[in-house]
């Protein structure tokens, strides 16, 4: 069980829970929800012990298995080394170990220093930690062959089960996920349900996706007028039930505001007048009724909309028999297509298939963009007429460096632009007024692509590559920018696993069997769905 009590987090005048008292039981499943940057990340943090609340306390137990937002964390590690840290203790215990025997001759202080190190590996099983992540990755399907490899080097779906691994390594008694669905294609989403639905300690996941929250969640936490209320059930169940809430609430407001509006009246007929101890005592009330601040739904919807600042030419990409292999796996083989303006194509797989490798290998030598290493094994890419890029990553991890403001950040991609401009295209992104100052390290993970979209917005091009553009969006912006991208007069390849993208905004289908095989399909998703079926 986790139990929070009087717990409180503000930034800057922005309030995002006040004096929360809550517990988390053992046996229930629970969503954490919220819009982009309504504090969930950060909730879980103050229950991880990562962060201390700003008022309050919180009583957990000695171990817990976390899963961050940033899957990319561990790019550089080992993946049975990612599955061992899950034990911090351990694992610097480890790490220092190593250390002081690769020195060449040792202190007697060293000495001392291994002897405790030796304590503590023992304490935590660490003669039996490769082999017990081992284990635990066989479980969740990680062959051996990939347990040396690094990180980098696995899929989407199976850096996901090593992270779990991670996070359930020493068998915690309460399990909380950040966002676990973020990248994964439908299958690995289901497998991802049976496995929580049979977990029995305290589970606590965050995501944005509402199959998965009503799948799996007991119960739902939801973060919203700057507080925390628990619902029973799942996301479905919390909507339903916070809609009544919200009705109180708003006629409370109402009321107040309506309150208020009188003794405004009352003050401004007798100000001047005899009655000056009643306008006084009016004044205060005011006064009072004005400093509780009224509590406001933190539901918003941003305005995306895609212009160009010039077309391209009738045909921007021409594709000649491209293949790709990494090591001895084929993953895109003799692929051609010739792209139209304004087509708008999805590239449809499982977790795996090639589809940001496919990206990535166009965009190698693309007009206006850094050369990357991936290239092409053979074939060609011809980039048309007066084409300019937008790029969406699938991995935002170093898009946008640490220790500047949003607005300053935004604004070096166009020196010429106004600040007004710069402004107003923050704005249109919820970043109004002092959110825009932010610094960009502070950045939730919505709010981090939500500025991803400001920069391409700014930019103008006519081309959009948006891989995954949807992982962390809130629900309220996956749709606004479904309408940007229907309305947009540009040419767009899109990778995603949102099934209402991918019907409504698709023209076009390429379909990454997974063997190297890529289909063409002319049309709308649905149709290349009935063509098969
Ligand atoms: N050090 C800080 N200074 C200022 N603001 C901060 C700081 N840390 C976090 N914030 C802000 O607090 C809010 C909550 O952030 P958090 O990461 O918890 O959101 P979230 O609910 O997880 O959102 P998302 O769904 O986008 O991941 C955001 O607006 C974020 O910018
Ligand atoms: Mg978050």
């Amino acid at each position: 069980m986790i139990s929070v009590s009087g717990v409180s987090m503000r930034y800057g005048s922005k309030v995002l829970f006040d004096d929360v008292t809550t517990t988390f039981s053992a046996g229930r499943r629970y969503g954490l929800t919220g819009p982009n940057g309504a504090g969930k990340s950060t909730f879980m943090k103050l229950l991880t012990g990562e962060l201390p609340p700003q008022k309050g306390t919180v009583v957990r137990p000695a171990k817990l298995g976390v899963l961050g937002q940033d899957q990319f964390a561990f790019d550089r590690s080992r993946v049975v080394d990612t599955v061992v840290m899950g034990n911090g203790r351990l694992w610097n215990a480890l790490e220092e170990r190593e250390l002081l025997y690769a020195k060449a001759d040792l202190t007697d202080a060293d000495g001392i220093r291994l002897g405790e190190l030796e304590g503590i590996v023992g304490e935590e099983d660490g003669y039996t930690a490769e082999s017990d992540a081992a284990i635990l990755l066989q479980g969740l399907d990680i062959p051996e062959e990939l347990h040396e490899r690094t990180m980098s080097e696995l899929q989407g779906g199976q850096k996901m089960r090593v992270l779990l691994a991670q996070a359930l390594f020493g068998s915690p008694p309460a399990l909380l996920l950040d966002e676990p669905t973020n990248h994964l294609d439908l299958d690995s989403i289901h497998w991802l349900v049976e496995f929580f639905t049979r977990y029995a300690g305290t589970l606590i996941v965050i995501s944005h996706d509402r199959h998965f929250l009503n799948a799996v969640c007991t119960h739902t936490a939801d973060i919203d007028y700057q507080t925390i209320i628990t619902y029973t059930g799942g996301y479905d169940d919390m909507v339903v039930a916070k809609t009544q809430i919200r009705s109180r609430i708003e006629s409370e407001n109402a009321q107040r505001e309506k309150k208020i509006a009188q003794l405004n009246d009352f003050i401004a007929r007798f100000s001047a007048g005899t009655r000056s101890s009643q306008v006084q005592s009016r004044r205060k009330e005011v006064e009072r009724l004005q400093t509780t601040e009224l509590a406001r739904s933190n539901i918003q919807r941003p305005y995306i909309k895609f212009a160009m600042s010039r077309p391209s030419g009738r045909t921007p990409l021409e594709i000649k028999s491209v293949a790709k292999a990494h090591g001895d796996l084929q993953v895109v083989s003799d692929f051609s297509a010739i792209v139209s303006r304004g087509e708008k194509i999805v590239l449809v797989g499982r977790n795996g298939a090639g589809k940001t490798t496919l990206l990535k290998a166009l965009l190698a030598d693309a007009p206006g963009m850094p050369a990357s290493p991936a290239d092409i094994d053979e074939g060609g890419v011809r980039w048309g007429h007066e084409v300019s890029i937008g790029y969406f990553a699938q991995d935002h991890t170093g898009a946008i460096q640490n220790g500047m403001t949003a607005v300053d950040w935004l604004h070096q991609f166009d020196p010429d632009a106004s600040r007004q401009e710069i402004h107003g295209l923050l704005g249109q992104m919820l970043f109004s007024g002092e959110e825009g100052l932010k610094p960009t390290g502070a950045l939730s993970g919505g709010e981090t692509a939500r500025l991803l979209f400001c920069r391409i917005m700014l930019q103008k091009p006519n081309l959009l590559i948006l891989d995954e553009p949807t992982n962390h969006l809130d629900l309220e912006s996956i749709n606004a920018l479904n309408v940007a991208l229907q309305r947009f007069e540009g040419t767009v390849l899109l990778v995603t696993h949102d099934q209402d993208l991918m019907e409504e905004v698709g023209t076009r289908v390429w379909h990454f069997a997974g063997d190297g095989a890529i289909t063409d399909f002319k049309g709308a998703y649905e149709e290349h769905s009935a063509a098969l079926a």
